[in-house]
C-alpha cells in the first residue's frame, strides 16, 4: 500500500491553516486558521516538503475542496505553497465527531468542565456520534496511509484525531507515527466517567504510535496513569514533553505593524484618562471564548476588585477578548451571552460619564490583540484548566513597558512562567481579586524586570523548533 512518491513527513490536525467562506457573489476567500494547533504548526513552512492532512470544517471548507482541489490537494497560491490535503468528510459525521465527541465529551473530560447540571449522559446517541468518530478518525488514517513515503514520520495532533495511530499502524506498519496533545490529560478519576470501552478505544489509539507528546509533565503523567490503570501501561510507546513556546521574532515584528498603531490609538481612546489627567491602568485578557479560559471568574474578580479598593475606580479599565469560538454548540453560545451580560452589568454598576469599567470585544481582531498585549499593564490570564496558554506567553514578548502576569497554576504556562508570575487559583476570586491589585500596584520597575525573564522563558522553545524537536526524536526511533 505505500505511495512510491509519497511524503516523508506528515502532519494530521482536525483544523488546517486555511479555512474559506463564500463570498456575496459566490465565490470562494480563504483565511487563515486560529488557535493554538495552527500558530504552532504554521511555522513548518512551505519548504519542509511536508503534507498537511486536515478537514474540511465548514460547507464553504466543502464547496473548496470539490472546486478547487487537484489530486485532493488545495491550490498552493491559497496555502502559501505548503501542500495541504483537505479531506471532504460527510457533514453529519463531521458535525458528531466534532462537535459531539471531540468538543462535548474529550474537551470537557480533559478540562475535567463537567459539573452539575451539566453531566456528561453516554446513552444512544453518544454511541451514534461515537461511530461517526470512529469514521473521521478512519478517514484521516486511510489519507494518510495513501501519502506515506516508506518509512515516513507522521505526527497527529490532539483529541479529535485519538485514533489514528492504532488505525495507521495496522494500515502502515513501516511509518514511525507520533501523537501530540494540545490539551490537558484528565486525572485518571476523572477520565475514568467515559464509558470503559471507549476509555481503552481511546487510550489503545493513541498507543498505536511510537511516541508521543504532551505540553507539560503533569499531561504526560496523567496519560501515564491513566494507562497503568485502564490497558496495563505504555507498552512500548515513549513519552516526551515539548513545552511550545510563542514565536517572538514574528510576534515582535508583527507589533510594529501600521495596523497595530492604529489599533493603539483607538483603544487609548476607548480606554480614556484618568480624573487626575493620567493615563489610565488596563488589565487585558484575550481569549476564544471558552468555557475552560473562565472569564466569568474574571469579570467577576474584577468587580471584586472595584467593590474591595475604590482607590482603583476611574483610574483603570479592564480590556477584554472574548473571540467567538464553536458556536454550534449550546453551551459556548450561552457563555458567550453570560460573559456579555456580566460585563454590561459591572458596567452599569461602576461606569460614569467618563469611564467604562470594562471594554469588551467580541470580533475577532489579531492586529488588535496585539496593540492591547503592547499596552498591558496587567495580563489576567486565569482558566480553570488549559493545555499550555500562548497568550500568557505572547503578552511579555511584545510588553511595551513591562506587564504584570496574573496566571492560573492550572494553565501549562505555569510550569515556565510561575517565579515571575502572580500565581491564582481559578476557582478563587476574592485571590484573584487580590493578585488583581498587587499586579496593578507593582512597581514599574519590578514589573520592567519580571516581563524580561518571562519573554525569555515564553520563547525557549519557538513553534519551529517544537517541531523539528518533535519530529526528530520520532525519526531517531528504529522500525
Ligand atoms: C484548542 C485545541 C486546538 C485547537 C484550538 C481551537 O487549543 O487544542 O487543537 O486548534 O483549541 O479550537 P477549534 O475547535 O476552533 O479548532
Amino acid at each position: 500500500m505505500a505511495a512510491t512518491h509519497g511524503a516523508e513527513v506528515l502532519v494530521a490536525s482536525n483544523r488546517g491553516p486555511v479555512s474559506y467562506e463564500v463570498l456575496p457573489d459566490g465565490s470562494l476567500n480563504a483565511r487563515r486558521g486560529g488557535g493554538g494547533l495552527v500558530s504552532g504548526l504554521s511555522a513548518i513552512g512551505p519548504d519542509a516538503g511536508a503534507v498537511w492532512v486536515c478537514a474540511a470544517l465548514s460547507e464553504a471548507d466543502r464547496e473548496a475542496v470539490r472546486r478547487t482541489a487537484r489530486a485532493g490537494r488545495l491550490p498552493a497560491e491559497v496555502t502559501g505553497g505548503q501542500q495541504v490535503r483537505m479531506l471532504d468528510i460527510d457533514a453529519g459525521v463531521f458535525s458528531d465527531a466534532y462537535n459531539g465527541i471531540s468538543n462535548s465529551v474529550l474537551w470537557f473530560v480533559h478540562h475535567m468542565l463537567y459539573q452539575t447540571p451539566l453531566e456528561p449522559v453516554f446513552d444512544a446517541e453518544f454511541r451514534r456520534q461515537w461511530a461517526s468518530y470512529v469514521t473521521y478518525n478512519r478517514a484521516f488514517a486511510e489519507a494518510l496511509a495513501e501519502e506515506a513515503a516508506e518509512g515516513a514520520a507522521v505526527v497527529v495532533q490532539d483529541y479529535h484525531l485519538t485514533l489514528v495511530p492504532g488505525m495507521l499502524r495496522e494500515l502502515r506498519p513501516d511509518v514511525r507515527i507520533g501523537h501530540f496533545s494540545h490539551t490537558p490529560w484528565a486525572p485518571v478519576e476523572y477520565f475514568r466517567m467515559l464509558p470503559d470501552d471507549i476509555a481503552e478505544q481511546v487510550l489503545r489509539g493513541m498507543l498505536g504510535a511510537d511516541r508521543l507528546g504532551f505540553l507539560t509533565r503533569r499531561w504526560a503523567d496523567a496519560f501515564t496513569a491513566c494507562c497503568e490503570e485502564l490497558v496495563g501501561g505504555l507498552g512500548t510507546t515513549r513519552c516526551g514533553v515539548h513545552a511550545l513556546g510563542a514565536d517572538g521574532a514574528f510576534l515582535r515584528e508583527r507589533a510594529q505593524s501600521f495596523d497595530v498603531k492604529e489599533r493603539m490609538l483607538a483603544l487609548r481612546e476607548e480606554i480614556g484618562t484618568a480624573p487626575d489627567g493620567g493615563a489610565r491602568r488596563t488589565i487585558v485578557r484575550v481569549d476564544r471564548t471558552e468555557l475552560s479560559k473562565n472569564i466569568v471568574r474574571g469579570l467577576l474578580a474584577y468587580r471584586q476588585l472595584l467593590a474591595d479598593r475604590p482607590e482603583w475606580r476611574e483610574r483603570v479599565v479592564h480590556v477584554a477578548f472574548a473571540y467567538p469560538s464553536r458556536q454550534d454548540l449550546a453551551v459556548y453560545r450561552e457563555y458567550t451571552a453570560e460573559v456579555q451580560r456580566l460585563a454590561q452589568e459591572i458596567n452599569a454598576e461602576y461606569g460614569t460619564p467618563a469611564w467604562r469599567p470594562v471594554v469588551l470585544h467580541v470580533k475577532d481582531d489579531f492586529a488588535r490583540s496585539l496593540a492591547a498585549y503592547r499596552i498591558a499593564d496587567v495580563a489576567l490570564v486565569n482558566p480553570i484548566r488549559d493545555g499550555m496558554n500562548l497568550v500568557a506567553k505572547e503578552i511579555p514578548v511584545v510588553s511595551d513597558s513591562g506587564c504584570a502576569l496574573v496566571l492560573s497554576r492550572e494553565a501549562g504556562a505555569y510550569a515556565e512562567l510561575k517565579d515571575d508570575a502572580l500565581v491564582v487559583n481559578p476557582y478563587d476570586v476574592i485571590g484573584t481579586a487580590r493578585a488583581l491589585h498587587e499586579a496593578l500596584s507593582m512597581a514599574g520597575a519590578e514589573r520592567a524586570e519580571r516581563t524580561k525573564r518571562l519573554a525569555a522563558a515564553a520563547t525557549a522553545l519557538p513553534p519551529a523548533r517544537w517541531f523539528v524537536e518533535q519530529l526528530e526524536e520520532l525519526q531517531a526511533l528504529s522500525r
